[in-house]
Formats: structure tokens, sequence, C-alpha cells
């Protein structure tokens, strides 16, 4: 009986911690996009209902976001430059000169004259005709050829995080539901689970340390992603810690887990 109200007290406990946590991080979802409409609407005096001002989104995406066209291109190229996250005017001024869509009117001249700078149909009259092939929007890779199979868009890294993260849930649940069932078997399925998911967050986080290298050139990180490089080598951390109390717990199967290893494990959840 006392067994039992200890795990409704830890169960209670979990619910807690993952309500303050979404709480906590939903406010940052929601403000974490910048308006790269109003930023650019700032910087420049655009024409009430004219091609810009209306073109919303699509001044940058082309089919939807987050699909980029030339001059999203270019701005992402100056953002990342730049090492930084959120539009401003120095990066707009910096793809000023560029003829980011090819069709031979800068990308100034173009927002001057309300024309779009991502769209090679759309520039100011009287443009003398490109030599050079108009730049379109990159085409969707198949998705079924061998070479986007091998080569993922975004890499790995985002493919192998959701290993440990689906290994612990699942294991947890085991966890859960083999002591409220008093199912043993349950309890080994649950390790298992844990064992892999501790082991899958190595690859996670050398991959993850790779593309912070390989794309960002290793600049310091900020906000989100600074928080993701935290709360993963955390987590890594947690996994590895519960793993190790789980093998001593083994050793003297009579004791149980600890209400310590549950709020461990609360805290990793
Ligand atoms: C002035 C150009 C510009 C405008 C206008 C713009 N975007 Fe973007 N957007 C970008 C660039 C550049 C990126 C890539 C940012 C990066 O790689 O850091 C991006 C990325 C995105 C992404 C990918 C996820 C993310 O947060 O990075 C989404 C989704 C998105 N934009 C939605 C929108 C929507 C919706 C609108 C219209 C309300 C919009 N954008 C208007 C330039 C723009």
């Amino acid at each position: 009986m006392r067994s039992i109200v200890r795990y409704v007290a830890v169960l209670r406990c979990v619910l807690v911690i993952v309500i303050v946590g979404a709480v906590c991080t939903l406010p940052q979802i929601a403000f974490a996009k910048p308006d790269f409409v109003a930023v650019f609407a700032k910087a420049y005096p655009l024409k009430g209902g004219g091609k810009i001002s209306t073109a919303g989104c699509a001044l940058c995406h082309a089919g939807g976001p987050p699909k980029l066209n030339p001059y999203g291109k270019d701005i992402q190229t100056a953002l990342n430059t730049a090492h930084k996250r959120t539009l401003d005017g120095d990066i707009l001024k910096a793809v000023e000169s560029k003829d980011s869509d090819g069709d031979g009117a800068p990308n100034e001249g173009e927002i001057k004259s309300d024309t779009l700078p991502g769209v090679a149909d759309s520039k100011p009259a009287g443009t003398p005709a490109s030599t050079a092939a108009p730049k379109t929007a990159e085409a969707a890779p198949n998705p079924f050829a061998l070479e986007s199979f091998v080569k993922p868009k975004h890499g790995n890294h985002p493919v192998l995080v959701h290993f440990p993260i689906a290994l612990f849930l699942i294991g947890f649940l085991f966890d859960v539901i083999g002591i409220k069932k008093r199912q043993p078997v349950l309890l080994t399925a649950g390790y298992y689970n844990l064992l892999v998911a501790a082991i899958s967050s190595l690859p996670t986080i050398a991959t993850g340390l790779l593309a912070w290298q390989w794309q960002f050139g290793g600049a310091p990180l900020e906000s989100f992603l600074l928080y993701h490089l935290i709360c993963g080598i955390v987590t890594s951390l947690l996994l590895f810690t519960l793993l190790g109390m789980r093998r001593k717990a083994q050793a003297n199967p009579e004791s149980g887990l600890s209400a310590g290893y549950w709020v461990l494990a609360a805290l990793t959840l």
C-alpha cells in the first residue's frame, strides 16, 4: 500500500514537471519566428497595395515557406555570413546590389520600382534583357532518387535526434505500466529501451556538433540552438545517470527503483 501511495506521488510530480515545462516553452515557440515582413517594410517605404506589399511571404519564399526564392536565398546566405538569426536593415543592405533573380535588374532597383527581386518575370519596365539565365526557386528534389536518400537535405542529425527521445519515452511507459500491473518483464523492456536511448544519444550529439561546425562554422550559438545544445547534452547525461542507477538496482532486485530514480526520470521526461 505504501509503495502505491509513493508511486502516485511520483506520478503527480511527473505531471507537474511536464505542465511547467510546456508552459515555459510555449511562449518561446510563439515568439520564435521573427517577423521578416515587418522588418522589410520598416527598411523600405512600400507602395500600399503594390506588388511587394501584397506579395507578403512570397517576397522571399517560393511555393510557400520554408522554400526560399533566389532573393530569400541571398538573404539567408547574408544571415549565415553575418552569423545572425534575425533579419535587420544591414542584411537587407548587404543584398541590395545583387541581382538575385538574374533578370538584369539589381534588387535595390526592383524594390524602388516595386517589382519582385526574387522573381525573374517581375522586373522594372525597360530593363534590358539579361544575358544570364534567370534563376528560379530550386526545384524540390525527387525524394525517391538514390541521391536524396544518401544525402538527406537536412543531414542525419535531425533524424538521429528522435531515437533517444522515442526510446526513452517508450521505456518510461513500460516502466510505469510494469509497476502498475506488477509485471517485471515490462520493467526489463523499460531497461533495454533506456540502454539503447542512452547509447543512441552519443551519435546524436556527435552529428549535432559536426552540423554546428560545418553549417555555422562553429559560430557562437544563441537562443534556440544554444538551448538545444545544452538540453541535448544534459539529457544524454541524465540518460546515462538513470542507466547507472538501473544497473545498481539490478544488483539487489528486492529493493526496486528508488524514489530518487523516478524524480530523475521525470526530470528527463
Ligand atoms: C524578407 C524576406 C522574407 C520574408 C518576407 C519572409 N521570410 Fe520566411 N524566411 C526568410 C529567410 C531568409 C529564411 C531562412 C532563415 C534561416 O535560414 O535562418 C526564412 C525561413 C522561414 C521559415 C523556416 C523556419 C524558420 O523559422 O527558419 C518559415 C516557416 C518561414 N520563413 C515562414 C515565413 C512566412 C509565413 C512568411 C510571411 C508571413 C515569411 N516567412 C516571410 C525570409 C523571409
